[in-house]
């Protein structure tokens, strides 16, 4: 099968995490007038299995770096758009969180990103995409607060685009109890909850907690397997997860392919989305994961149809925006 030319769904992919070796040449040179000095577009990524979470996380500084000027971080979200369009994916919901630099507020962050977004729309017209903006659990609860009102405020000018809220960064030393406040008012205004959860192990009390307050879909849910309580609600809320292998490899968090949890979910038959998360710092794409995937559990073509479809009802597309896009996937499987 050729994977490259299925059309693909990706809900999970962080923006300066998805920047390709040739985007962070591009920006590197960008930034310092044509220079190739101090460039090491390796040191961004995870070659090997990293020990844990928080390595992981250290390799966001140097997209970060490059994304600091509005010029700069316009064109990492236009290329990123660009690349996942080159490899067939239909439709993209990329997350970013805005973030305050030098030369730029949070909502020249968000306004820049949203525009790059808009300029796409002609540029790339084979991909749609809509954006999340995302709460870094490390910034703390009261910029998170602000990145609510924030996207509130400029979802008005773009109220297509704008379809959720997500919730990441580093987990260690935070407490999701912090963030309900936040979530809850994101929620109010009609977006959708996209959290990232269980992405480390011995936090069975903060997982239920968040099952209990309830999302739209779960990023990764690595260790809700841990009780059996979890797994269970889990199961009887049908809460889709965003299951991203490699990044889950490469941080260290799963052991191999085969022990992957994308695996319990599948038996259980439960709504699962493969994707990427950081395609770039995890030197992969969303086709690749796929064959793995379809390698490791032996998935069919039709499988894999199945998987596809389920993932455009777990999207946070329009209704009409989600049959136009079964109806495009459907065709091809019938050619
Ligand atoms: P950005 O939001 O576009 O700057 O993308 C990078 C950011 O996404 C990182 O700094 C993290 O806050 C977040 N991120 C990327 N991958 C993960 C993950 O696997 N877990 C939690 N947060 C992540
Ligand atoms: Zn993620």
């Amino acid at each position: 099968m050729d994977y490259k030319s299925i059309p693909k769904i990706e809900l999970h992919a962080h923006l300066n995490g998805s920047l390709s070796n040739k985007n962070i040449l591009e920006l590197h040179q960008l930034k310092y007038q044509g220079s190739d000095q101090g460039i090491n577009a390796d040191a961004y990524k995870v070659q090997k299995e990293l020990p844990d979470l928080t390595q992981c996380f250290a390799k966001f500084k140097y997209a970060h770096e490059l994304t600091d000027v509005p010029e700069r971080l316009g064109r990492a979200c236009e290329n990123v758009i660009r690349d996942f369009q080159e490899d067939n994916v239909v439709y993209l919901e990329l997350r970013t969180t805005p973030r305050a630099t030098e030369h730029m507020s949070r909502e020249t962050y968000l306004a820049t990103v949203c525009e790059a977004i808009r300029k796409c729309e002609k540029t790339c017209p084979g991909i749609l995409v809509k954006l999340i903006p995302s709460i870094d659990r490390s910034k703390g609860v009261q910029v998170a607060e602000e990145n609510v009102e924030l996207t509130r405020k400029i979802r008005e000018k773009y109220p297509d685009l704008i379809v959720g809220i997500d919730l990441s960064g580093n987990p260690e030393n935070t407490d999701f109890r912090d963030f309900r406040k936040a979530l809850q008012a994101a929620r109010d205004c009609g977006l959708k909850l996209a959290l990232h959860c269980a992405e480390t192990a011995g936090s069975v009390s903060e997982n239920l907690e968040m099952l209990e307050f309830g999302m739209d879909r779960m990023g990764h849910g690595t260790f809700m397997d841990e009780s059996l309580e979890t797994w269970k609600m889990l199961l009887e809320k049908r809460i889709p997860v965003e299951c991203c292998v490699r990044s889950n490899l490469k941080c260290g968090s799963v052991s191999s392919a085969e022990n992957h949890h994308i695996r319990k979910l599948l038996e259980a038959q439960h709504p699962v989305a493969i994707c990427t998360d950081d395609s770039g710092v995890f030197d992969t794409s969303l086709s690749s994961e796929i064959e793995l995937c379809a390698k490791t559990f032996k998935l069919s073509r039709d499988a894999i149809e199945e998987i596809t479809l389920s993932t455009i009802d777990q999207s946070f597309a329009s209704p009409s925006e989600k049959s136009r896009l079964k109806t495009l996937v459907h065709d091809f499987y019938r050619k």
